[in-house]
């Protein structure tokens, strides 16, 4: 006899067919580099279901197919914005910023660094505010290009709107001079100031595909907290790939987790996760 329960109640996300996970894991990884772990099944399934639905797409396996046959479909950015991890905060891993503050005031050239996988914009202000600070001559340029997978980031991060509670590690000095404190609607949030807005320019860029930002080389790359979502061979190739347009003497600086020493001969490690080119 069958119940009325099982009639009624939803699909229960163990009934997803294993096969349509593999299918949007091998999908994600080809276009975004992510790896999705079997411990992301769950969260996977209940994307993937949102994402069908949303595109008024009946199942999951007719979504994935939708993708596989349509490489150029605009879902593909909605596809990848859900599975992104955009954890991050301002000044995170304070000394990388120390270091920053250091290699600026040392030279009296423009400075143009790239936050290659910037999230929501914590990590391109915190860049910029560094720069600020540790400049000698006011009239050197500086700036930052900040870039990022994730559309979705992108938008939050060009708004440079933060709630107060995401701002807290901001040093009160920093906070007073590089924020505004909203007022009314707008009370409870804190906007960086134009003047550090306008250092940085923003730009969605998978760092897996050929869409890398052109002509430009960098004095320094933030690059931290991505590459562990990728494969070893895809974090060597994106690391070939900064060592191409970083400029000589420039510095590379990774994620807490990431030792990039046994990816590649063509960085090497100075200490607390900062590298640079080695000499050839
Ligand atoms: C954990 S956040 C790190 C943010 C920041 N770098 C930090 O350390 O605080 C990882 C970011 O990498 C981005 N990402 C993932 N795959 C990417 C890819 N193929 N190209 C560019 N960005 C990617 C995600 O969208 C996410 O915003």
């Amino acid at each position: 006899m069958t119940s009325a329960v099982s009639i009624f109640a939803p699909p229960s996300l163990a009934d997803i067919d294993p096969q349509d996970f593999l299918r949007a894991v091998n999908l994600l990884q080809k276009r975004s580099g992510i790896v999705l772990g079997a411990h992301k099944r769950d969260m996977a399934e209940r994307v993937l279901g949102m994402r069908a639905k949303a595109m008024d797409i009946a199942t999951v396996n007719e979504y994935l197919q939708y993708l596989d046959r349509n490489p150029g479909a605009a879902e593909w950015q909605a596809f990848v914005n859900a599975f992104t991890i955009n954890h991050t905060a301002f000044f995170r891993e304070a000394h990388h910023f120390d270091i920053l503050g250091r290699f600026v005031a040392a030279r009296q050239r423009p400075i143009t660094v790239w936050s290659a996988a910037c999230s929501t914009g914590e990590e391109p202000y915190s860049i910029a505010i560094q720069l600020r600070e540790s400049l000698t001559n006011p009239d050197q340029q500086v700036s930052v290009h900040a870039t990022d997978i994730d559309s979705h980031a992108i938008e939050v991060a060009h708004a440079g709107i933060y709630t107060l509670d995401r701002v807290k590690p901001v040093p009160a000095e920093l906070l007073r001079q590089y924020f505004q404190r909203g007022t009314g609607l707008r009370a409870g949030m804190a906007r960086v100031k134009a003047e550090v807005r306008n250092m940085v320019s923003y730009q969605t860029v998978n760092l897996v595909s050929s869409d890398w930002p052109s002509d430009t080389k960098y004095d320094a790359i933030f690059c931290r907290n991505v590459l562990i979502y990728f494969d070893k061979a895809t974090q060597a190739r994106v690391l070939e790939g900064f060592s191409r347009v970083l400029k000589p003497g420039g510095l590379l600086f990774a994620g807490h987790s990431e030792n990039l020493t046994y990816l590649t001969d063509s960085f090497r490690l100075l200490g607390q996760t900062v590298y640079e080119l080695t000499p050839q």
